[in-house]
């Protein structure tokens, strides 16, 4: 073994605070080095070809450059080593800028050796590094796309048009979603239908677009690049192919009214019926639960399309990828009983009110007050019913509703000007191109606008629905009455997702809309690998932003699957089946599915393990490893940072891959200045923190153990940092008993954007530790 190490200058930003000499002559002395250099600028054309010649001309089979963060330029060298000839895994960085020189600018000697002691650490682990060989592997390339509403739609036509096969899956018996049935659409007050019409139709007639609508997922198995899908073609009763359209002919003769959902129970259809007159497939369905079967409507049918016969039927394909697309549900306003809704006939919701002003809904467009059938005079709109209301469990915002209800307010007052309109509101949201316009265009017809929550709807003697509010601009409570009363019902996460977030394990927030990987830097990649999601599936969104999200979810998965092969770095766990018990704990731990005990042994589906390696940390027997931080590695940081123990306290610190190690960059970016009493080891997530290593660095001299993760509840690997908590928890009980101070292990999450708390977090560690006294000395003393 014959290691190269590279100590970089950085120009100034290391060389003005670390003695370059003093360290390199120490990195010499070191003894298992066969060749050390400092260079200027590692990452420059003459870095790098320097690299290449040394590698070639001194044998040199293994490397460690000691830099900047490994975030930047890790790449970069891996790729200079497959160059040299040299298996790219064998590189470890040591963060000597943003975790060193950068935030210990005022002390050089300790910088210097704390620079030392982190290039020992790299050398130690690099020493116990493995080649590893990238993984390829076949991907199928066609896509499944769940839920045809707008964002559904706008996935399933980009990928399409990309040349992409698509499987679309719809639920209802017309793809369109709830923007099908919406009046006009805000900021621009385009009809609706008239917009989306023409997407469902091409979503249909698209060659290379599979679409199915009345249908069911039942189970989707597999993982990135290979899931398998399987479903249920519900039955309409009709012949799609057969069917024209014509509805009135088959419905006319049906005897059987129902309330019809697609106009919110307002207007009445037929038990036979088409969804909407705009429905893709154009095709009438029959609802079986009310169908009496007396046939009227075969013998009117001139297409001869139905069939009472038809049965259900299963589906199955395989695709590489899944866009979620789900969409929302409505609040239901029944559940804000002060405001009278389905109690009083004049309290209607916005989704209702769009249908009434809809041409094609139950009064083409004509929008009366329900009890008198007379046109309204006065109409009074309550926002963010059941939004930003931790009485009903939402404390979020829907997004739209301030701008719908504005739209259709506008639209009440364009058909009757003399009505007096008024929007009660909490805070006015318009923050969206054209949106602040659209509020004050809506303020200069005559709209009012109070601020204040109101607090119940009840009818007056006259029959008039009387609000009771609070007008906050005016300090006053008032009541007022109105003819008709609009709720403007917020968003809820659909529960026909439930099944799909359980078929691929998608987690889910505290909101229950699916959560995504990360929420501004991946906000359309679900945590499972090849998973997308899309539009109001993960929250609230208006129109145009769904749109936006149904295409970078068609960009993203193709970008995966566009060569039909994927890459995998071969970091996942493995597991020794001579040491697996079948205890099944890493089957639980696993938030990702992966792991399945089959025969009374841990299996690891290799291909969609996330490495995040808490598996690994929670095996009892030690049988699982993840092969670029096995627990020799981390064990032999921990033995080479405390070889010579040069500081007191002495911290050993393990922070997570994603946002704490960030967190420590962004100090040094930030040159937040800390103590130097801090070796940092970097593991995947906090999960991978195995309790052992905490014994053992708190054994070989550590004064204390600061283990870091991402804010609880935001781990990329959803709950590692749970985990984490869990076991450290536990442990500090265990250093209880051994007699330690369970103040030596600290437990910190961290967001990758808080470079201040990394510091104070360590600045307090060190003041906690100096009162508590080396580690050890509140054991008592041993009598010879
Ligand atoms: Fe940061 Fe899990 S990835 S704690």
């Amino acid at each position: 073994m014959r290691i190269g190490v590279y100590i970089c200058h950085c120009g100034l930003n290391i060389a003005s605070v670390i003695n370059m000499d003093a360290l390199h002559k120490k990195v010499e002395e070191m003894g298992d080095v066969a060749l050390v250099k400092d260079i200027q600028f590692m990452c420059s054309d003459f870095g790098q070809e320097q690299l290449i010649e040394d590698i070639r001309e001194n044998n040199i089979d293994r490397i460690l450059v000691a830099a900047c963060t490994p975030k930047l330029h890790e790449p970069t060298f891996k790729r200079v080593l497959e160059k040299a000839g040299i298996n790219p895994y064998l590189l470890e960085i040591a963060n000597i800028r943003e975790q060193c020189s950068w935030v210990h600018m005022h002390n050089q000697s300790m910088a210097t050796q704390k620079a030392f002691d982190l290039i020992k650490m790299g050398v130690a682990k690099l020493k116990l590094l493995q080649p590893l060989q990238i993984r390829t592997y076949k991907a199928n390339k066609d896509v499944l796309v769940i839920g045809g509403g707008v964002a559904g739609i706008e996935a399933a036509l980009t990928l399409a048009d990309a040349g992409t096969h698509v499987h679309m899956v719809e639920k209802e018996p017309t793809i369109g979603g709830k923007m099908a049935l919406l009046n006009e659409v805000f900021p621009t007050n385009d009809c609706s239908i008239c917009v989306l019409a023409p997407k469902m139709t091409d979503v249909q007639n698209h060659p290379n677009i599979e679409m199915r609508t009345y249908a069911e997922i039942t189970d989707i198995s597999g993982s990135v690049g290979d899931f398998t899908v399987k479903g249920i073609q519900r039955s309409r009763y009709v012949i799609v192919d057969r069917c024209k359209g014509c509805i009135d002919q088959c419905s006319n003769v049906c005897p059987v009214e129902i309330p019809n959902p697609f106009d919110s129970g307002l207007g009445k259809v037929k038990a036979i019926s088409m969804a909407i007159p705009q429905a893709v497939p154009q095709s009438a369905y029959i609802n079986n639960e009310f169908c009496v079967g007396c046939g009227l409507c075969k013998q009117a049918c001139p297409a001869d399309a139905i069939d009472y016969e038809m049965k259900e039927e299963e589906f199955s394909f395989t695709v590489g990828a899944v866009i979620v697309a789900t969409g929302y549900q409505g609040f239901d306003a029944k559940r804000k009983e002060e405001y009278g809704y389905s109690v009083y006939p004049d309290v209607l919701t916005n989704m209702e009110l769009e249908r009434l002003l809809n041409a094609s809904g139950p009064t083409r467009g004509k929008v009366v007050v329900p009890s008198t059938g007379e046109m309204p005079k006065k109409v009074a709109f309550i926002q963010c019913v059941g939004s930003r209301d931790e009485t009903v469990g939402n404390p979020y915002c829907s997004r739209v509703c301030c701008m719908s209800s504005m739209k259709n307010a506008q639209m009440i007052k364009e058909r009757y000007p003399d009505c007096d309109v008024t929007i009660h509101y909490i805070d006015v949201r318009a923050s969206g191109e054209m949106y602040e316009e659209y509020y004050v265009r809506s303020q200069s017809m005559g709209i009012n606008f109070i601020r204040g929550k109101v607090a119940e709807v009840q009818p007056d003697p006259q029959g008039q629905m009387q609000l009771r509010y609070e007008d906050t601009l005016e300090c006053a409570i008032r009541e007022d009455p109105y003819d008709l009363v609009i709720l403007a019902t917020g968003m809820e996460a659909s529960t026909t997702s439930d099944p799909i977030a359980k078929m691929l394990n998608l987690s889910k927030r505290p909101d229950r809309f699916f959560s995504i990987a990360h929420p501004k830097m991946r906000p359309v990649d679900a945590h499972i690998n090849g998973v997308f999601i899309a539009g109001c599936a993960s929250g609230p969104k208006e129109i145009q932003t769904s749109i936006a999200q149904g295409s970078a979810a068609a960009a993203r998965s193709t970008r995966l699957l566009a060569k039909g092969e994927l890459k995998n770095d071969p970091f996942s766990a493995h597991v020794d089946p001579e040491k697996c018990i079948g205890c099944r704990i890493c089957e639980d731990t696993c938030n990702f599915n992966t792991i399945k005990v089959i025969e009374g042994k841990a299996v690891v589906d290799e291909i969609s393990c996330q490495t995040c390696g808490s598996c690994s940390a929670s095996c009892p027997t030690d049988a699982i490893t993840m092969p670029h931080s096995t627990d020799e590695q981390i064990i032999a940081q921990i033995r080479a940072a405390l070889e010579v123990k040069d500081e007191f306290p002495l911290i050993i610190a393990f922070l997570c891959n994603w946002c704490s190690y960030g967190s420590a960059d962004l100090a040094g970016t930030s040159r937040i200045q800390y103590p130097t009493n801090v070796r940092i080891i970097k593991l995947m997530c906090a999960g991978r923190v195995d309790p052992d290593f905490v014994l053992e660095a708190l054994q070989v001299g550590a004064d204390g153990v600061l283990v870091t993760g991402c804010r609880l509840d935001e781990c990329h690997y959803i709950l590692g940092n749970h985990d984490a908590k869990h076991r450290m928890e536990n442990l500090k009980e265990v250093l209880d008993e051994m007699g330690l101070d369970p103040a030596r292990l600290k437990l910190q999450w961290i967001s990758a954007a808080e470079g201040d708390k990394f510091a104070k977090t360590i600045e307090d560690f060190v003041d906690e530790l100096t009162e508590l006294g080396p580690v050890g000395s509140e054991l008592p003393e041993v009598n010879e």
